[in-house]
């Protein structure tokens, strides 16, 4: 099992890690590099699309900052095609 030690230490690391656990591990979070605004999209889409409840007011902006400063873009560098649905 899990412990919100596998994430980056940061302020919401814990709020961040019982959220997004209840579904799947943190390995597609981890793996994933997304600006601040790609990860407030990944929030709806987590909600819209698997039913995750939704993320609102102080707890999203918890959230979204602590996976924005845990797990920021890669250098712009990008490897294979761009993705037509994530412009920047
Ligand atoms: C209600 C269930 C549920 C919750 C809660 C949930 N997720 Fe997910 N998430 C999923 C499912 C299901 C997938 C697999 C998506 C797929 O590939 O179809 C997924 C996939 C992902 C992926 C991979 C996306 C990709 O590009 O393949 C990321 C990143 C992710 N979730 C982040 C999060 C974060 C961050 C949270 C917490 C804020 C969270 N999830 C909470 C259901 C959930």
């Amino acid at each position: 099992m899990e412990t919100p030690e596998v994430l980056p230490e940061g302020h919401g690391r814990e709020d961040t890690f019982y959220r997004c656990t209840a579904c799947h591990s943190t390995a597609p979070i981890r793996r994933s590099r997304l600006s601040r605004d790609r990860w407030d999209e990944l929030m709806d889409w987590m909600t819209e699309r698997h039913g995750m409840p939704a993320l609102e007011g102080d707890e999203r902006r918890l959230i979204v900052d602590y996976l924005a400063g845990a797990f920021p873009p890669h250098e712009r560098r990008r490897r294979g095609p761009a993705n037509p649905f994530l412009t920047d």
